[in-house]
């Protein structure tokens, strides 16, 4: 049987969005059929680069268009909301980068509204979908290295100086380490061991008032734990450790398309385990979301949408212990 091919919608077309964009084009059952940003030239101009049949120069065109199937959303968190309510209005599946949203409020919000309207709903979380993500909970799932006893997770880069007015520096845009990239290694955490019982968090701040480094330290049963650390002032690369009672696996990346696992036991030393781009990258999300609507899912089971829920829930205790407040926010909601 051959496969549908959906057509893409691409709102907010800017750095993530190109790269989206290009890795799905190498997929088969997908097109990237159209484009809706707020400025035209923008919104022309990505059109050419990639062929799209539409370019709107707002986002009311994008969502109404009836040939549209899909819409991926690339705008800074601060929208996500908003633009994600208004797809789901108009009936259309949504893959929204992440952070999925400023707060648990909203992410509350956006998970209602799409079961409400029965639409797909789905956060642009690369990592599960990721073969060494796949790799690692294949073999801690089949018990060979034991128990877990701890996990150290780790993102963080070094480009400084900052332009105070870009998206990672800007509050009004959803800035800071927290929710840009410290949520992937608070992810791997609560992906391989689960909800913490405790956590404990500090924060070194920007002159912008965004959160540049936050660590942090998740209590669980029995005295384990788990580390997490994010920012935009060390160069640590990025990285998750789990150390098992028989052996550690040790999870790397160096961007969406080039990741590896080392896997080491002392009866059988390291092995490394290296994947080729065409297995990996932001176009796995396009093919699960797609693989979704083909079984006519309304969310993920790789990604769903209890994960985000539980992310955003972390990420507001994590704010309200450290105090990182966006703008017209009092302070995140504590549930
Ligand atoms: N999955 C990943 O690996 C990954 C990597 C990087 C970023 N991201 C996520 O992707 C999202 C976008 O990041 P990006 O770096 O691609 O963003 P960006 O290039 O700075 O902006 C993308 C688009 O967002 C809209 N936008 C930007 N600034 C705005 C403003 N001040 N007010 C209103 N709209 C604005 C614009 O859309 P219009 O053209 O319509 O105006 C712009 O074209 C973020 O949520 C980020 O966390 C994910």
């Amino acid at each position: 049987m051959t496969k549908k091919v959906y057509n893409w919608g691409i709102l907010a077309p800017g750095r993530i969005a190109r790269k989206f964009a290009t890795e799905i084009q190498q997929l088969e059952n997908a097109f990237v059929f159209a484009v809706g940003s707020t400025n035209d030239e923008r919104s022309k101009e990505f059109a050419a680069e990639f062929g799209t049949k539409h370019s709107y120069n707002n986002y009311a065109d994008l969502v109404a268009d009836p040939e549209v199937d899909i819409i991926y959303i690339a705008s800074p968190h601060a929208f996500h909301a908003k633009q994600t309510l208004l797809c789901l209005d108009h009936h259309k599946p949504v893959l929204c980068e992440k952070a999925l949203g400023l707060n648990l409020t909203e992410v509350k919000k956006m998970v209602e509204r799409a079961r409400e309207n029965k639409v797909f709903f789905m956060e642009a979380m690369m990592v599960p979908h990721q073969p060494s993500y796949q790799k690692a909970k294949q073999i801690i799932e089949s018990g060979k290295l034991g128990k877990i006893k701890s996990i150290h997770s780790w993102f963080g880069f070094n480009k400084s100086p900052y332009d105070h007015s870009q998206r990672l520096m800007n509050p009004v845009l959803g800035g800071g380490a927290l929710l840009d990239i410290g949520l992937y290694p608070l992810f791997d955490t609560l992906y391989f061991l689960g909800e913490p019982q405790n956590i404990t968090a500090s924060a070194e701040f920007a002159p912008t008032g965004i959160d540049q480094s936050v660590s942090i330290r998740l209590d669980y049963p029995d005295g384990l734990s788990a580390s997490v650390f994010a920012s935009f002032v060390a160069s640590s690369g990025v990285g998750t450790d789990i150390f098992c009672e028989f052996g550690t696996i040790r999870l790397r990346r160096q961007s969406a398309l080039e990741q590896w696992i080392e896997v080491e036991t002392l009866l059988s030393g390291v092995k490394r385990y290296t994947y080729e781009e065409k297995f990996c990258g932001l176009k796995l999300e396009a093919s699960d979301a797609m693989r979704c609507l083909d079984e006519h899912r309304l969310e993920s089971d790789l990604m769903p949408l209890s994960l985000s829920i539980s992310l955003m829930k972390y990420m507001d205790l994590i704010r309200h212990q450290t105090h990182i407040i966006y703008p017209g926010e009092r302070e995140p909601a504590i549930e």
